[in-house]
């Protein structure tokens, strides 16, 4: 039984969303996962402990969260011996191949920063949380959104978030830290 680590970074609650559902489905066949908000971790928390670790955070003006930045620098030896993934979580990823290049470009200058060298890096459509938002990033988000053809309708939430392709992550990461025997 694989022991998974998923620790997350939210603004607005969609990469809670996807935190929640990663355990689901790394928990599907029975392994065990530990689900930490970055800004939660507890201090005892040992890398030791997994066999795997997904970091996930959200992009907002180019960067991820700064809990999130602190969690892997400060976690950085114990990242390093173990099997671990980024998922990027951005409406850039929902994009066209232009918008993905920016998202991935943030992702390279937070792996720069930090020292980190995840197996895997998965960029994830984040979504349009129009109710969370106050009026300017309510203001600013539907500019971008009528920019990209995206929904405009402050009214309610708009969700880009594409499970499938997470689910197909999710398994791509379980096949490296436990890999089926030969
Ligand atoms: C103020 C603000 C700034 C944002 N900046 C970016 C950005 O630079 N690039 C991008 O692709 N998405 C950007 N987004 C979109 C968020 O990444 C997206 O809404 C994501 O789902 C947020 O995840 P969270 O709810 O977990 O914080 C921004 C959203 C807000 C509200």
């Amino acid at each position: 039984m694989a022991r998974y680590l998923v620790v997350y970074g939210t603004t607005e609650g969609q990469t809670r969303r996807i935190a929640g559902f990663l355990r689901d489905r790394l928990a599907a066949h029975g392994d065990s996962v530990s689900l930490h908000d970055a800004t939660l971790v507890p201090a005892e928390l040992d890398l030791a402990q997994f066999d795997g670790v997904v970091v996930a955070g959200s992009l907002h003006v180019g960067r991820h969260q700064t809990a999130v930045e602190h969690f892997v620098r400060t976690q950085l030896p114990g990242l390093q011996r173990l099997p671990s993934a980024f998922v990027s979580v951005s409406l850039s990823a929902a994009g066209d191949e232009e918008d993905r290049a920016g998202a991935q470009l943030c992702v390279d200058r937070f792996l720069a920063a930090t020292g980190w060298q995840p197996q895997l890096v998965e960029l994830a459509a984040g979504a349009f949380r129009y109710t969370e938002y106050d009026f300017f990033k309510r203001w600013a988000l539907k500019l971008i959104a009528k920019q990209k053809g995206a929904p405009t309708d402050t009214g309610g939430d708009w969700e880009l978030t594409d499970w499938a392709a997470l689910d197909a992550f999710v398994q791509r990461f379980m096949r490296l830290v436990a890999p089926a025997p030969a």
